[in-house]
């Protein structure tokens, strides 16, 4: 993925939204943000997609999380269509701002465009989600095409995973979910292990001997 990526600190950008102007720095600082586009308004997938956000964003919230989703027609479109997203799930609140991005030049600088959707105006925006850390870099990225709606409950699983990382020297395994155990980083060393997990740890057993696979809850 070309353009803004993992590491990378996001641009300041001032943006309007249904909820008023925001500079992303400021939005996004002293927290963790959820960053989503859409490839346009009124489309079925991004409907359910928009819908199911709202649905979970108390959720994303006792995490600290903020949630911000981008679609590219202009703030009225928006907040009809947000009258569509509240039906089609219904109890469902979209209390999260939505950007409007009509001159498509916000997924640019954002690396949320679709090089394969097009209309009469350009490029659509690709259905990207980055993951923005209290420090304003992107710690994790999604990349799905118009066609591939995303899993909530996996934004929700990448944001507990890398919330722990960033809390203890720890990594999440293979299809973990939140409550299992993790791994011990590499960094770490046997001896520092013990101090830093007073709750223990188990190391795997495997063929090398080496003594890399240690799980441990926290
Ligand atoms: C959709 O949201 O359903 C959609 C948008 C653009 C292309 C294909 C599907």
């Amino acid at each position: 993925m070309p353009g803004l990526t993992i590491g990378d600190t996001i641009p300041d950008l001032h943006v309007q939204t249904t909820q008023g102007k925001i500079e992303l720095h400021a939005f996004c600082k002293n927290g963790w943000t959820v960053l989503f586009s859409h490839p346009g308004d009124f489309t079925p997938v991004c409907t359910t997609e928009l819908a199911k956000m709202a649905q979970h964003s108390s959720e994303f919230y006792k995490k600290g999380v903020k949630l911000l989703g981008l679609s590219c027609d202009d703030v009225e479109s928006h907040n009809e269509w947000i009258k569509d997203i509240e039906a089609y799930i219904s109890g469902c609140k979209v209390d999260y701002p939505i950007i409007s991005d009509p001159k498509r030049e916000i997924i640019k600088e954002l690396n949320m465009v679709d090089p394969e959707e097009k209309d009469s105006t350009g490029n659509l925006p690709s259905r990207a989600l980055h993951i923005v850390g209290p420090d304003l870099k992107i710690k994790l990225s999604f990349l799905y095409p118009a066609t591939t709606g995303r899993n909530i409950d996996e934004v929700l699983r990448v944001i507990e995973s890398l919330q722990k990382a960033s809390q203890f020297k720890v990594a999440t395994p293979a299809n973990w979910k939140p409550g299992e155990s993790v791994v011990i980083s590499p960094s770490v060393t046997n001896e520092q292990a013990k101090d830093m997990f007073p709750q223990g740890f188990d190391t795997v057993d495997l063929p090398s001997n080496k003594e890399y696979l240690r799980l441990t809850k926290v």
